[in-house]
């Protein structure tokens, strides 16, 4: 095994650190505080080739692998997680689902645009009676012959205000159950769907997060991706790679937590000494550089397995449980090292705390990771 990073893995983790410090993080904490979505940032990480990453180059993406894809949602989570969903979402569960599973019609129509960040896409799964619960889906596509009617409601949709591009899972046999449910391409501004309120969230405050609403949205046929009823297999295989990001800004959350620590620690003083002199904060952070090694081997795992071509359900899911705890239990050490300057917004570590908090409920809550986990050590 080896998880030593290649020349170009090593650019690409340097080009993320620059963007993540000269791009993101003056402004971080304004946009945290004001809620505002990162317009020009995100169209600055289009340009850098980063919405698109693991995309064929001949649809407008990077052609890189999903090792490249976690070392830069790692770095750009180190510094903001708001930014790094709208990267996450965008890469793993919309561009590679498009290119995985759409048409060649639909790859040229939509994947192209979202590949560079000229249009930014989401990912509509979760409704008020089915977050875990995903087989519950009670937005229907009924099927008119040549196009689908929509109705119903979704919740909590990254990107929602944002996004031009617009998966939706939606059921159209119900007596089929999982297996009568469709995945469709809606478009914004397709009459009858419109965009509800913004969500007032305690971390990620800079992502845009909405409910959405459908009312009779005509939707050609030509928009369903793969087969009639593949939709809930397309929603599954998706989030098994889109966990795999999500650990990434877990790790990410994690580790930067862990340097701001660090650094806090070798200049505060107290007791006549720096604090990182205490045994009891040097054995936090000795705590803390531990499980985040152990993270990262963890999310690196499953990048690879997914690049070649094994199965990373079972890998994904353990990255995005274990980072996901590690990011949780090492924000919170990293505002207890900083002590009242760690409750105040100015040393970014309370943000990161509250940023932590969404690694363990969204793509999964870690119950549903746990899951996926017993399911395939039992079978
Ligand atoms: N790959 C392919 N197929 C899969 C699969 C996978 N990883 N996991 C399940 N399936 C298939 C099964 O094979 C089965 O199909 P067949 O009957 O044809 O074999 C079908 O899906 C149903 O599977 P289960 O019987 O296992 O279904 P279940 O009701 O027990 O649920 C679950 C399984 C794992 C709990 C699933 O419901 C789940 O993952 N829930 C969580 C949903 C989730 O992650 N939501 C996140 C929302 S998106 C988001 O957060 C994005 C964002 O904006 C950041």
């Amino acid at each position: 095994m080896d998880f030593s990073l290649n020349e170009e893995q090593k650019l690409i983790q340097q080009a993320a650190r620059d963007f993540a410090q000269n791009e993101l993080l003056p402004e971080v904490i304004e946009r945290d505080d004001a809620q505002r979505f990162p317009k020009e940032e995100i169209k600055k990480l289009g340009d850098l080739g980063f919405l698109g990453m693991m995309v064929d180059p001949k649809y407008g993406g990077s052609g890189l692998d999903t090792l490249s894809y976690v070392i830069a949602m790692e770095e750009i989570s180190k510094i903001d997680a708001s930014t790094s969903v709208v990267m996450s979402v965008n890469n793993s569960l919309v561009c590679w689902g498009l290119e995985k599973f759409g048409s060649e019609e639909q790859k040229e129509k939509y994947l192209t645009k979202l590949s560079t960040g000229e249009q930014i896409g989401a990912f509509c799964l979760s409704e008020p009676e089915a977050g875990s619960d995903a087989t519950s889906q009670k937005t229907t596509a009924i099927d008119m012959g040549d196009h689908y009617i929509v109705n119903g409601t979704k919740n909590w949709i990254t990107n929602g205000g944002t996004a031009s591009t617009y998966l939706v899972i939606a059921q159209t046999d119900k007596e089929k159950k999982h297996r009568g449910i469709n995945a469709l391409i809606i478009e914004k501004g397709t009459p009858g769907f419109e965009i509800g309120p913004k969500e007032n969230k305690l971390g990620i405050r800079g992502s845009d997060t909405h409910s959405l609403i459908f009312n009779d949205v005509k939707v050609p046929k030509e928009n369903r991706i793969g087969e009639d009823g593949f939709g809930f297999k397309f929603a599954m295989k998706t989030l098994a790679g889109g966990r795999i990001g999500i650990a990434a800004q877990a790790l990410g959350i994690a580790a930067g937590a862990y340097e701001m620590a660090l650094k806090y620690s070798k200049e505060r003083k107290a007791f006549g000494t720096e604090i990182s002199n205490h045994q009891a904060i040097a054995f936090k952070l000795a705590d803390m550089h531990t499980e985040i090694q152990a993270a990262r081997l963890l999310v690196y795992r499953s990048a690879l397995d997914k690049d070649n071509g094994k199965d990373y359900d079972l890998s994904g899911a353990m990255a995005k449980l274990y980072a996901s705890k590690v990011a949780m239990e090492t924000t919170v050490e990293a505002v207890q090292i900083h002590g009242g300057n760690g409750f105040v917004k100015d040393y970014h570590v309370e943000r990161l705390m509250r940023d932590a908090k969404i690694t363990q409920i969204y793509e999964g809550t870690s119950e549903i990771q746990k899951i996926v986990i017993s399911r395939s050590i039992l079978k």
